[in-house]
């Protein structure tokens, strides 16, 4: 044991880097560019409520989108929120993942719905559509998956079960910026789905979020509830909230647009890279890309076999950071584990054993278009020397 602990502390010394090289970056605009911007802001005299900035982003995003119905909101949780209150969602029992944020089973909860905890595909760790129906009961309202890491869920099954016992569908696509299925946007499927531009995912508004929903009548009433549940001057729909995207916001949005695609064929790159690399070391699992997805590369998982690897995710995660390489342990907890959650029947280990076991080896790698080769070529390096170190002594 201390023979590892020697070679391991060798190891450390030998590659730390002098700066941290977080799980994710920001993609930046031109700071110059964005001054312009808080120019025109001032010019303006108009900060929130549906500003020019606001009006602009959202066509231009509708268009990058490829969407009819799209209103912005100032974070993905307000977002996904609202997106139940417009499907009238407020009691009852909703079908969802544990192994996503908090915020997917948090917005169930303070809409007064209990989560129902489903099991996840091994393959993608989205939510697996051949164990929803068995969850179905009286008070079922609706199903919320998630696209998690950006990977699309298995739409067409979840939604011939939704339309079988008439439940709504909302998807969690905070991860999905930009990813396409047959050259057409996730928000196709589902009644509604809720987008985080959070800093640290692909494409940011520095806080932010936007709703996707398939028909006018209902963009029509997830805007008016993003506004406290106002229509008009003297008309208020119901109990809204203040969920409105500012112009600060709007306006860094609007030069990140310009950057997304960019920044995605740079991350396309270092997962290559990262999956050339790590596909020999015996015990470290990569996603492939899927056929007929275009990815966006929004995070990069690895799975730790502890057999196979010689040692388990957690002792990696440790050794990682001792170099000042700082990953990620997306999605652990799982949600079903939190204290709120724990007592639900549906929260038992034994019926998400997938879930359970994803949790325990799962590590979201560096990923970031700012990211050098040299470095992930490092990360690699030292993944694999770890590896050598445990199965050689
Ligand atoms: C899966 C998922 N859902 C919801 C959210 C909430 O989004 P936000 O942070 O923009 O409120 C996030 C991220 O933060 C997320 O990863």
């Amino acid at each position: 044991m201390s023979e590892h602990n020697d070679k391991i502390e060798q190891l450390a010394t030998r590659h730390k880097f002098d700066e941290p090289v977080f799980v994710t970056r920001p993609t930046m605009p031109d700071l110059s560019d964005y001054q312009k911007s808080i120019a025109k802001i001032w010019e303006n005299q108009w900060l929130t409520n549906y500003g020019p900035f606001y009006r602009q982003f959202q066509v231009e995003l509708m268009q990058y989108m490829q969407v009819e119905h799209l209103t912005l909101f100032n974070n993905g949780t307000n977002a996904l929120m609202v997106a139940l209150q417009a499907l009238r969602i407020n009691s009852g029992e909703v079908i969802t993942t544990p192994f996503t944020f908090a915020a997917t089973s948090h917005v169930l909860y303070w809409n007064n719905i209990k989560p129902v905890f489903c099991d996840i595909e091994p393959e993608t760790f989205n939510i697996d559509p051949g164990k929803i129906e068995n969850l179905i009961g009286p008070d079922t309202k609706a199903i919320m998956p998630v696209h998690v890491y950006g990977n699309p869920c298995d739409m067409k099954a979840i939604e011939k079960i939704a339309q079988r016992h008439g439940l709504f569908v909302i998807y969690d696509a905070a991860h999905a910026f930009g990813v396409q299925l047959n050259n057409r946007p996730l928000s196709d499927f589902g009644d509604i789905s809720a987008y985080s531009f959070h800093a640290t995912k692909l494409f940011s508004t520095i806080e932010g979020g936007a709703l996707v929903s398939n028909s006018k009548s209902r963009n029509d009433r997830v805007h008016s509830l993003s506004n406290f549940g106002i229509a008009n001057e003297e008309t208020v729909i119901g109990p809204g909230i203040n969920g409105k995207m500012n112009e600060m916001q709007a306006s860094f949005g609007l030069l990140e647009l310009q950057l997304v695609e960019n920044e995605i064929a740079k991350r396309q790159k270092i997962a290559i890279q990262y999956r050339k690399f790590l596909k020999d070391i015996p015990g470290v699992r990569t996603l492939d890309d899927i056929p007929g997805v275009k990815h966006n590369y929004a995070y990069f998982p690895i799975l730790i076999d502890a057999e196979l690897y010689g040692t388990d995710r957690d002792n990696l995660n440790i050794i990682l950071r001792k170099c000042n390489i700082i990953p990620r342990k997306y999605f652990y907890p799982l949600c079903s584990h939190y204290p709120c959650y724990r007592s639900l029947a549906s929260a038992n280990p034994d019926n998400l054993a997938v879930a359970e076991k994803t949790a325990s080896q799962v590590l979201c790698l560096p990923m970031y278009g700012a990211l050098t080769s040299e470095t992930v070529d490092i990360i690699c390096q030292m993944i694999k020397s770890i590896h050598e170190i445990y199965v050689t002594f």
